[in-house]
């Protein structure tokens, strides 16, 4: 059964007039590796650890600034919320098409709140805290391109063409702000495109990225922001000592406009200057030591990398379910082919590298979760294939073969094709990032013994689950695991209010 709204009644829960404020006991173990009766035993302890959350329930007026506004992505998140928020339907070969937040996690997915005369209860994920209706986002940005929100919709041919008519009223005075580009960094046929570019030094285009956050602010009146590349995939930068490895040597490089700063890092210096939350949804190291660094010095929230949208996300969940069922992946085998500006840019070797290590580190943790089926060091084959098909638009081809041992020698292969509209999958995925990077600022907690309250850590792990190569705080495990992410996510969410995590063993029943 599905219900709109509750609220949760416990001695652990306060609703305020500005906070919820919660007590939530974080059931949790500690390992030690011991000398016992002359031998090293690993000693489990199970612990108990009191936290504190206190959550802001005051929802703000959203700004949400788009670095390559005008892409395939950018232009259909914005339709996408326009349609929604104006209720708009159109006509397609087989139906009349309501707008719909489908494919995200807080606006479409539910969470189970328990059981009511032998049925399950479920209510939307994104009723469990206060959170921003995405309708009343107000979007912004930048584009290497000066083209129109409209034209730039039509340019993607993602959406129906009766809905584009309907949108284009909207879309046609928007206009994305000039953009800092470097040929350098991406493929050489998006030369093409860059006619609304920044000009100056480094340093003047950083200052220019902050006096436009300042702007938009302003104008729109919106109380907070938040900015998320969704630009072009760019090479990796050269991480080298004395340049990009501490914030000093960063901000020194800047000064002295070294060529190895790439764009999307430029534009992160920026905000971690105005403390605005940074999400970089393409592959590339945006995130280079110093700008970590100054992220956390600052608490700026940062979030990355590389929306998880298709291919990896399946991945995620099916090699999840082999190890867990112990059977051994030993061959995991991915092409892609897709034909929208974004194929086009992996088709030069150094970008496609970006995608292809930020694709091939997923399967990790669920590997070195099984010394049973490995070895030490032992991984799977594990290829990734990318090439560009101009016919096939932004409707990507991902084609997965994976190989596994099985029983007694056995060999066992499952392939998967996917057909699917690249920037459909992307569109809820950035809507998630930030809405959640925004609840994630309103929210502190304190654990037993620390004095005073503090925010997440500003280098995001909550947002995992939306990102290919999550960006997690330096010395924490990455988790890659879908179900793992999500219910990491839930059940933070669900400390918030003071409910214990979702344990699914319904001892009720037993
Ligand atoms: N669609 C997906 O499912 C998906 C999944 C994971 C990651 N991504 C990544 O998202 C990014 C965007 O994808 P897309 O399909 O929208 O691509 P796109 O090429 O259609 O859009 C990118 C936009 O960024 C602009 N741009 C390039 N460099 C810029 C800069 N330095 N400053 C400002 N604007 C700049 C371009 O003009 C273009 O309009 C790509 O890097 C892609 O790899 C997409």
């Amino acid at each position: 059964m599905f219900i709109e709204k509750f609220r949760v009644e416990s001695p652990n829960v306060r609703y305020g007039e500005e906070e919820i404020e919660a007590v939530y006991y974080y059931e949790t173990t500690e390992l030690v590796h011991e000398a016992r009766d002359g031998a090293y035993q690993w000693i489990v302890r199970p612990k108990s650890v009191r936290y504190d959350f206190k959550t802001q329930t005051r929802v703000p007026k959203l700004g949400v600034m788009l670095v390559g506004w005008g892409g395939n992505n950018g232009s259909t998140l914005t339709a996408g919320v326009i349609a929604n928020r104006e209720g708009i339907s159109w006509v397609t070969k087989d139906k009349v098409q309501q707008a719909n937040y489908f494919g995200s996690l807080t606006q479409a997915s539910t969470i189970r709140v328990g059981s009511y005369n032998g049925e399950e209860i479920y209510a939307p994920f994104k009723n469990l805290l206060p959170m921003v209706n995405p309708d009343d986002i107000v979007f912004g940005g930048w584009d290497i391109s000066n083209m129109n929100l409209a034209d730039a919709m039509a340019r993607a041919k993602v959406l129906d063409i009766d809905l584009q008519k309907q949108l284009r009223p909207y879309m046609e005075s928007m206009v994305p702000l000039p953009g800092i580009f470097d040929p350098d960094f991406v493929a050489a046929n998006q030369g093409a495109r860059a006619n609304h570019v920044l000009k100056g030094t480094k340093v003047e285009q950083v200052q220019q990225i902050v006096k436009d956050i300042r702007e938009f602010k302003e104008k729109t009146q919106v109380d907070k922001v938040v900015v998320l590349w969704t630009a072009n995939t760019e090479r990796y930068s050269n991480v080298i000592v004395g340049l990009n490895d501490t914030t000093e040597n960063l901000m020194a490089s800047l000064d002295k406009n070294e060529a190895e700063i790439s764009p999307s890092t430029l534009y992160g210096i920026a905000c971690v200057l105005e403390n605005v939350p940074y999400i970089n949804g393409s592959p590339q190291n945006t995130f280079v030591p110093g700008l970590i660094d100054m992220a956390i010095q600052r608490n700026s929230l940062i979030g990355g990398d590389d929306f998880k949208s298709g291919q990896t996300k399946m991945k995620s969940v099916l090699v999840d379910f082999l190890v867990g069922a112990g059977i051994k992946p030993t061959s995991i085998v991915s092409y892609n082919h897709l034909g929208n500006n974004d194929g086009m840019n992996l088709s030069a070797p150094q970008t496609f590298r970006s995608k292809e290590i930020s694709k091939s580190n997923v399967v990790d943790d669920m590997v070195s979760s099984n010394g049973i089926l490995y070895e030490p060091g032992e991984h799977p084959d594990h290829v990734i294939v990318i090439k560009y098909v101009p016919y096939v638009g932004d409707s990507k081809r991902a084609m997965d073969e994976y190989t596994s041992e099985i029983f007694m020698g056995g060999r066992s292969t499952i392939v998967l094709h996917n057909t699917c509209e690249d920037s459909l999958l992307a569109a809820p995925i950035i809507l998630d990032l930030v809405l959640l990077a925004e609840l994630s600022s309103r929210i502190q907690l304190k654990a037993e013994g620390e004095g005073k309250f503090s925010s997440f850590h500003p280098v995001s792990a909550i947002l995992s689950y939306l990102t290919k190569a999550p960006l997690v705080p330096p010395g924490t495990p990455v988790v890659n695991a879908l179900a793992k992410q999500r219910a990491m996510l839930e059940n933070i969410l669900r400390a918030c209010v003071g409910l214990s995590p979702e344990n699914n063993i319904n001892l009720e029943y037993k």
